[in-house]
């Protein structure tokens, strides 16, 4: 079964998709019987082009190696170039819509406007940035059964860690109370760090020279990055309708060297810990904000850039998933595992 993909966006997760689709082609097809076809790639900075027959990954991901323009692709039968991705994401013929542009997580754009205009022309979406989905989660989904499509979004929180996966499908059937996560690497990193003797100021900046923290750190420090996974999984697990304003968020910069020292005379460690509770009334209580965990608890044993979730349920007690949280490989196998999910959907 063929199932056409339009990129929008060829950043690092777009080309990181692209790699993974190009080395397990074969595997894909023997395992899913799927053969995923890239029809359209469009990027802001890029440019665009769109082929219906599909275009070869081997040579879009040649011209961004080289920093050269998609227009530069050899031309061929029915191939257009320069449109916009409005215009990819209406006008080409792809089963699926993957939005993985530059945005903005402030105002969920241009990908909210992507995935409507995807949803509106009978499209199925995949995104990975976790601003759209922490916005505008129920009026996308609302979107997308309105419109009888899939709208995926594993890559938002833990990357390709199959958290929301989980616990939207493996433990449906399952009533969840609790959700308690690790959901940033770069603090998970800095409290280890500081643990082992490392300065806050030394510690965030190896974080920042490894690539684990983002453009501006305050969002991991300050723990936005995390406050923003915990609306998604509050609403898109739990069926809450908090947002990034109503839920109590404190980061890591209140932390003294004395204060780790003596959470590990206690036996204990601090831990940013993102936290989803279903409270007696039905309603979801979440915050964000540094515990000190039992060095016996599962995630007080998750050190480094590692992400870790735990999921409280009825029928199986605390269901712990541990992985990474970011990465272009990781996070494009988040799109992966999307496309996989939404072809083989179609195809039943
Ligand atoms: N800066 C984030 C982190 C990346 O440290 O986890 C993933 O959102």
């Amino acid at each position: 079964m063929k199932h056409k993909v339009a990129l929008i966006g060829f950043g690092t997760v777009g080309q990181g998709l692209a790699e993974i689709l190009q080395a397990r082609a074969t595997a894909l097809e023997v395992n899913s019987g799927v053969t995923f076809v890239v029809v359209a790639v469009s990027d802001l900075l890029k440019g665009s082009v769109h082929q219906p027959d599909g275009l070869d990954l081997g040579l879009l991901l040649d011209l961004a190696r080289r920093g050269e323009r998609l227009d530069a692709y050899p031309d061929g039968p029915g191939m257009i170039k320069g449109w916009d991705s409005l215009t990819t994401i209406s006008a080409s013929q792809a089963d699926t819509v993957v939005e993985v542009s530059w945005t903005d997580v402030k105002t969920g754009q241009p990908a909210i406007s992507h995935v409507k205009a995807a949803l509106a022309s009978g499209k199925h979406a995949v995104l990975t940035n976790k601003g759209p989905i922490a916005l505008a989660y129920h009026e996308l989904q609302a979107a997308a059964d309105a419109a009888g499509r899939l709208l995926r979004f594993e890559g938002t929180v833990m990357s390709g860690t199959p958290s929301i996966r989980l616990g939207r499908q493996a433990l449906a059937g399952c009533q969840i109370s609790e959700i308690k996560g690790i959901l940033n690497g770069t603090t998970n990193y800095i409290l280890t760090q500081m643990e082992a003797g490392t300065s806050y100021a030394d510690a965030l900046a190896s974080a920042q020279r490894l690539g684990y923290a983002e453009a501006d750190p305050t969002a991991d420090v300050e723990g936005f990055d995390a406050l923003a996974k915990v609306v998604i999984l509050a609403n898109a697990l739990l069926g809450a309708h908090v947002n990034l304003t109503s839920v109590p968020r404190q980061g890591i910069t209140g932390l003294s060297q004395a204060d780790i020292a003596a959470a590990t005379a206690a036996g204990e460690r601090w831990k940013l810990i993102g936290r989803v509770t279903r409270q007696a009334d039905g309603t979801v209580a979440a915050s964000v904000q540094p515990l000190r965990l039992p060095f016996a608890h599962p995630l007080a044993g998750v050190s480094g850039v590692t992400n870790a979730i735990t999921f409280t349920t009825d029928l199986l007690g605390d269901v712990t998933l541990v992985g990474p949280g970011a990465g272009r490989q990781e996070t494009g196998f988040a799109v992966l595992s999307d496309l996989l999910d939404i072809a083989l959907h179609s195809r039943s």
